[in-house]
């Protein structure tokens, strides 16, 4: 077994899970988000989930939406029973703006004003371009990019024009170097990214900020799943990453809480990488990727 390594000790709590946090130390004031409200686009699960606690945690009332709404509403229950603070599930498709326009409607009857936007919704699968129908690369497209403008337009039109506010993009490292059989979900949130400077240009004037946070590989959610993590970590892939590690849920929760609060007042266009180094020195194996995505689709016939 590997040792462990010596700065582990140090990182935040996380559990694997869709659940919260049996215990959490505070790194942040407990109050940094009091009586705020956020809303974050795929907020039932993953790395939105633990945002949505870790915001709750530091008094934030919280908006998730997406499309199982089943899933959100057990999501709302469990956070709600961990912080003590109002969870609002409502579904939501980002592709459809219509249902963006029907959940802030909802945000400002149930809340009253809505201050964060956090567009962590994505849709993501390893996929070759030769295999790739243009109908998967459009679907990707439509969540990621579009979604985001979707859901950026609709909040800002609708508050944060008049009352400023702050928007997080949750995006990713895929395109910086072409990973393989990624041009989907790599060229979706490089539009993204640009799309973050765009806004915070056009926005800034209003009292708006727009951030992007750019995760690595994270444990304990769908896009390790798909993308070939719990692999990764057998084989030891994670050793080339400079941190040596994947990252936590708590550590994106964290990035985000930051870009998102008073913490970044002067913080806008910005993306913050938190991926452990992993992008400058992860290998971009096209082969070795072939082979697992050919292997996968032996496994699920
Ligand atoms: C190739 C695929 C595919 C796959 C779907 N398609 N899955 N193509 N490989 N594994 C194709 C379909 O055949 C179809 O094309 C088109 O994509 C649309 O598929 P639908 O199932 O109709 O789409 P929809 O129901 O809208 O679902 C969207 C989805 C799905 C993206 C395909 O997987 C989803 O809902 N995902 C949400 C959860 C998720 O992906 N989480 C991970 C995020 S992780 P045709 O031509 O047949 O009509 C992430 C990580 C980033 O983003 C970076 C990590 C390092
Ligand atoms: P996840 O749990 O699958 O999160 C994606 C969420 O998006 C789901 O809750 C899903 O809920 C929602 N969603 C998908 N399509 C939607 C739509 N059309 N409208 C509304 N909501 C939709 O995966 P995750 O791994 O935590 O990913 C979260 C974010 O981190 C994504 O932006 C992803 O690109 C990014 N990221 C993740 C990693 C990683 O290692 N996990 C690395 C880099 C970047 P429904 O199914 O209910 O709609």
């Amino acid at each position: 077994m590997a040792e462990e390594h010596p700065k582990t000790s140090e990182l935040p709590e996380d559990v694997e899970t869709d659940d919260c946090m049996t215990s959490y130390t505070y790194i942040y004031s407990p109050d940094l988000l009091k009586d705020k409200v956020a809303i974050i686009t795929g907020g039932g699960s993953g790395i939105g989930f633990r945002i949505a606690e870790v915001f709750m945690r530091h008094g934030c009332d919280i908006v998730i939406g997406s499309r199982n709404l089943e899933r959100l509403t057990e999501a709302s229950k469990k956070l709600i029973a961990a912080t003590g603070r109002r969870c609002l599930a409502v579904a939501v498709d980002v592709r459809q703006p219509e249902t963006i326009s029907a959940a802030v409607e909802e945000t400002l009857k149930e809340f009253g004003r809505i201050d964060i936007l956090i567009n962590n919704a994505a849709g993501n699968f390893l996929c070759p371009a030769t295999s790739l129908s243009f109908n998967a690369f459009k679907t990707v497209i439509e969540i990621d990019t579009m979604g985001t403008f979707n859901a950026s337009k609709v909040v800002y039109e609708r508050w944060f024009k008049d009352h400023g506010g702050s928007i997080v993009n949750i995006s990713a490292t895929l395109g910086y170097k072409g990973q393989a059989l990624q041009v989907h979900a790599g060229s979706a949130k490089a539009a993204n990214d640009a799309m973050t400077r765009h806004l915070a240009v056009e926005w800034g004037p209003s009292g708006v900020r727009v951030n992007t946070l750019a995760p690595g590989p994270i444990s304990g959610t769908e896009g390790y799943r798909r993308l070939g993590g719990l692999s990764a970590e057998t084989s030891g892939v994670f050793q080339t990453i400079p941190l040596q590690r994947a990252g936590n849920k708590t550590e994106m929760a964290h990035g985000v809480l930051f870009l998102a609060s008073r913490a970044s007042s002067y913080v806008t266009g910005a993306c913050l990488v938190a991926d452990g180094g992993s992008w400058l020195t992860s290998a971009n194996n096209l082969t070795a990727l072939l082979d697992y995505w050919s292997a996968g689709l032996k496994r699920d016939k």
